[in-house]
């Protein structure tokens, strides 16, 4: 879209006109609106590409029929996953869905199960439902609270008596960590151990979507293991900020893989020469982890950047790992999903969701030059968004 129109289709358009954006320091690098000279793409993590080293341990993988069991760098990384969280086994899958959806139906294997889940989890919302549509599992949701958990007394009342025909029977209780929708915050040890406290109590089995697991275990300073060892199952995806293309890794006991190895060839996840793609989740786990750090840095430099632009706002106390949530306030020249379309002219990639917020996700792809380069963006193309009103008696 062009500028002009999306500054005429603003919403806040007219609400502008006595606000100055603040002078943050953004002639450092120079913006041309007309030609995207580079691209930088926050739309999320999992556009990270594989690194060199990847593509070569991808092309020299030693791999056989992983149906059979028998791939072994499959093999490799199942077990060093596993290892990494402290469980007996792991399970190599196609995707982080997958590994939700395996997790949830291997503990709710009696139809009319239930599960306790937070409103605002990828599992809920971005999933398609799978649980309800293949396994006949009911969701029970819990409201998320801004922090990404659920408050432990909700948690406890959704708990299903068992002495009422009424009821679908509780089985399982799933947390998100880092959590996305609430702007990657981290899942606490003492949250997570309490949930299993609860699970445990009341005999249901805790499930945890470990997506961005290692962001949250490298930003709360704490190992993999120790994060989730209260948890039953986790679900960790490699091709989110650990930049493989492909793939996810269910870790648990062995009696639970041996149970979704099953369930994985039923939803035609089973892959035969899949270590070809297994090998590049070893190069995550040997190099990329240590890398994650990084890509927190520069969400706290773009979330600061950002925050000081007048029309955005960003809690940045509450920006943990990589994710960064820009509010785009009344104040602001343009509206989120016309900034975002403006910004893409720039050659800046970012997703507009919630109506006014912006969702920027930094990765190995970003470096600090980048942050300047998307800042000074954001502050040029809303201070001529400005002086074009200006210009039209907008
Ligand atoms: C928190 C979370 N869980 C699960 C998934 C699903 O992963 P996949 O896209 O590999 O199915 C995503 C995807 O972005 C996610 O952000």
């Amino acid at each position: 879209m062009e500028l002009g129109v999306a500054m005429l289709k603003s919403r806040q358009a007219l609400s502008l006109l006595s606000t100055e954006p603040s002078s943050a320091d953004s002639d450092a690098i120079p913006v041309d609106s007309k030609v995207a000279s580079r691209i930088v793409d926050l739309r999320s993590d999992t556009v990270t590409k594989p690194t060199a080293e990847m593509r070569a341990a991808m092309a020299s993988a030693e791999v056989d029929d992983d149906l059979l069991g028998v791939d072994p760098t499959v093999c490799k990384l199942q077990q060093q996953m596993a290892k990494i969280f402290g469980k007996e086994a792991g399970l190599f899958v196609p995707s982080g869905t997958m590994g939700n959806l395996m997790g949830v139906l291997v503990h709710c294997e009696v139809r009319g199960s239930e599960v306790i889940l937070g409103s605002e989890c990828h599992l809920h919302i971005y999933e398609q439902g799978g649980m309800s549509t293949l396994g006949g599992v009911h969701p029970r949701t819990v409201l998320n609270k801004a922090d990404g958990t659920m408050d432990l007394q909700e948690v406890e009342a959704a708990i299903r008596p068992l002495n009422d025909d009424c009821y679908p029977t509780t089985r399982l209780i799933c947390i998100e960590n880092t959590h996305n929708r609430c702007g990657g915050k981290c899942i606490s040890v003492e949250y997570t151990d309490k949930i299993g406290e609860l699970a445990k109590w009341y005999g249901l089995k805790f499930h945890i979507d470990g997506a961005r697991i290692f962001n949250a275990a490298t930003a709360l300073g704490v190992s993999p293991e120790r994060l989730t060892r209260a948890a039953d199952s986790i679900s960790v995806c490699l091709s989110k900020g650990l930049a493989a293309p492909v793939g996810s890794v269910l870790v648990g006991s062995s009696e639970f893989i041996a149970k979704a190895r099953k369930l994985r060839k039923a939803l035609g996840g089973g892959m035969r020469q899949a270590g070809v793609i297994a090998a590049a989740g070893l190069i995550s786990l040997r190099d990329m982890v240590g890398k994650l750090k990084d890509d927190h840095h520069h969400a706290q430099l773009l979330a600061e950047g950002l925050n000081a632009i007048a029309g955005l706002k960003v809690d940045v106390a509450n920006v943990e790992t990589n994710i960064v949530n820009v509010e785009v306030t009344t104040d602001s020249a343009l509206g989120a999903e016309d900034l975002c379309e403006a910004m893409k002219e720039r050659g800046v990639l970012s997703i507009a969701t919630q109506g006014t917020r912006i969702r920027l996700v930094t990765h190995y792809h970003i470096s600090n030059d980048d942050v300047q380069y998307v800042l000074a963006c954001f502050q040029d193309t809303l201070l001529k968004t400005i002086a074009v009103h200006r210009e039209n008696g907008i």
